[in-house]
């Protein structure tokens, strides 16, 4: 676990001092959960929003994209259920003065047990070695019995005041199992209170006349609003689906772990609109859809996995998250919903407008069910990074750090690096640049040692470097080396577009995901 946490803060700095991710406001000492991304964390952002989307609208002719506001008319969000239900739970430590979610506290605790249980697994593994048998030392060690008994009955507790949303009880639990405050380490507790996640400004000039309105804290509302105007317009029909990429504000009271949870973040969401009762079997296709677009890009299947949910939202008919293996464990990066027509028929009652769909096979109208998926920008970015992150232990004794990053979403597809700063290997290398640049992200780069700038083209994640050497000037040849393999080889110039097109093609990823 300490290990991981130690890979985690590896990953933060990593991404500072590379130009990935600045905390925003630096210099004023930062604003909490909040982020910005520099000159490579924005190509890679791009990246990953361009795999997302053309996968999308490109790769399926029954799906179109939108670009809706980020302002909308406050009662859609009466009518989505965010006014009065958006709600986490907050409680305060009144010697620390911090504020916590008290179910994430309650939800730390359950993971104290799950510690206290694998820790008494390790130790027994060790201690017993090859004829250790898991399954049976844990159905039968007392002490694993003991925690794991602890851990149901918490779960079960902790479960049931969550869906009657019983705020007394779940400030009884924490109380119950002691939980400190981790800054005060004390258990003088405030009221537990629900706390809405929507930041509001004013609109209009005058302070009488000035509208209350909301940042969005999901961009899907401005798709089932819209989405009529573009089953009209575009002529679509039944099943189609409106894909979106945009900025979501969350006033999240426990902002922590990097950029996994922010106040501001960008989401990439998906509707699909189908006949009621076809909803399942879309969930389905979606669910795996999703699954292998995630696995195409080869970080590991064995990171992946889905949680279904046990509690459905009252619009919900089936709900699962796609979760990644992050460096602080298993966790939601993507969830798909099957959400009935729970949205449209809100939009319909509190507009008091007709948002139905009519059927041209069935020759009647009714309104459509929706399948989402939904992927924040920034925790897939997350993911990536930390699926990347290797520190390699080479034969000569150092370590290298290469970013692994799968080469279509790498920021910079090649470095073109003369061997040395004189004897015309410069221009060459540029004339080379001047001819890639209208086809690749490229980097020029002519300071320092070879050795040197490989390892700073690792550590971005660049899939190729090309050097020019005093043969080039010769035979118009060049090396051009792998980053993952470190191997090189010496190629024609002319076969560089060629060689470098196959290896950073997105068109690759797309194939594996029409199989
Ligand atoms: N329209 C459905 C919806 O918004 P959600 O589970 O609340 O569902 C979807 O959010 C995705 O948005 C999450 O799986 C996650 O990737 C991302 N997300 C949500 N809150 C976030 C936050 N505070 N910071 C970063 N990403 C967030």
């Amino acid at each position: 676990m300490a290990q991981q946490e130690d890979v985690f803060k590896k990953l933060v700095s990593h991404c500072k001092e590379y130009g990935f991710v600045f905390p925003s406001s630096e210099i004023y000492d930062g604003l909490a959960a909040v982020y910005d991304y520099g000159q490579m964390g924005v190509e890679l952002k791009n990246n990953i929003k361009k795999y997302w989307w053309d996968s999308m609208v490109l790769l399926n002719d029954n799906i179109v994209g939108i670009d809706s506001s980020i302002f909308m008319h406050p009662t859609i969000w009466k009518a989505s259920g965010h006014v009065d239900a958006f709600n986490d739970p907050l409680i305060d430590n009144k010697d620390s003065k911090k504020r916590y979610r008290a179910d994430v506290l309650i939800e730390d605790q359950l993971a104290k047990y799950d510690d206290k249980i694998d820790k008494e697994v390790a130790k027994a593994a060790k201690r017993f070695g090859d004829s250790f048998d898991e399954a049976q030392f844990r159905s039968t060690n007392t002490r694993v019995i003991e925690h794991q008994e602890k851990r149901e009955a918490l779960h079960s507790r902790f479960s049931k005041a969550l869906n009657a949303g019983d705020l007394e009880e779940l400030r009884q639990i924490i109380v119950d199992e002691e939980i400190v405050c981790p800054i005060s380490g004390t258990k003088n507790w405030t009221e537990v209170r629900q706390f809405n996640l929507m930041f509001s400004t004013e609109m209009g000039s005058t302070s009488d006349g000035a509208l209350k309105v909301y940042l969005r804290p999901e961009t899907a509302q401005g798709i089932f609003v819209n989405y009529l105007n573009v089953q009209k317009t575009g002529r679509m029909k039944i099943p189609f689906g409106i894909a979106q990429i945009g900025k979501a504000f969350r006033n999240e009271i426990v902002a922590r772990q990097f950029i996994f949870r922010m106040r501001e973040f960008e989401q990439m969401e998906m509707q699909f609109f189908v006949k009621p009762g076809t909803e399942l079997d879309w969930f389905a296709k979606w669910k795996e859809n999703r699954l292998k677009w995630h696995k195409a890009l080869g970080l590991g299947d064995q990171k992946y996995r889905f949680h279904d949910h046990d509690k459905l939202a009252h619009y919900a008919n089936a709900a699962t998250d796609i979760e990644f293996e992050m460096p602080f464990g298993f966790k939601e990066v993507e969830g798909i919903h099957s959400r009935t027509n729970f949205d449209l028929s809100q939009h319909e009652k509190f507009s008091g407008k007709n948002i139905k769909y009519f059927d041209p096979d069935l020759g009647e109208s009714y309104t459509p069910y929706v399948i989402e998926t939904s992927i924040g920008v920034d925790r897939m970015f997350l993911s990536i990074m930390a699926g990347s992150y290797v520190e390699e232990q080479l034969e000569n004794g150092e370590t290298r750090v290469v970013l692994q990053l799968p080469a279509a979403l790498a920021p910079i597809k090649l470095a073109i690096l003369p061997l040395i700063k004189k004897d015309d290997l410069p221009e060459l290398a540029k004339e080379i640049m001047d001819d890639l640049k209208f086809d690749f992200k490229c980097q020029y780069d002519e300071k320092d040692s070879i050795g040197k700038r490989y390892r700073r083209q690792d550590a971005i994640g660049t899939p190729f470097c090309v050097t020019v050497d005093h043969q080039s000037l010769e035979d118009r040849t060049v090396t051009i080396r792998h980053r993952d393999s470190m191997e090189q080889e010496r190629v024609a110039i002319s076969e560089l577009k060629a060689i470098i097109s196959a290896g950073v093609s997105m068109k690759e990823l797309f194939k594996k995901l029409v199989k």
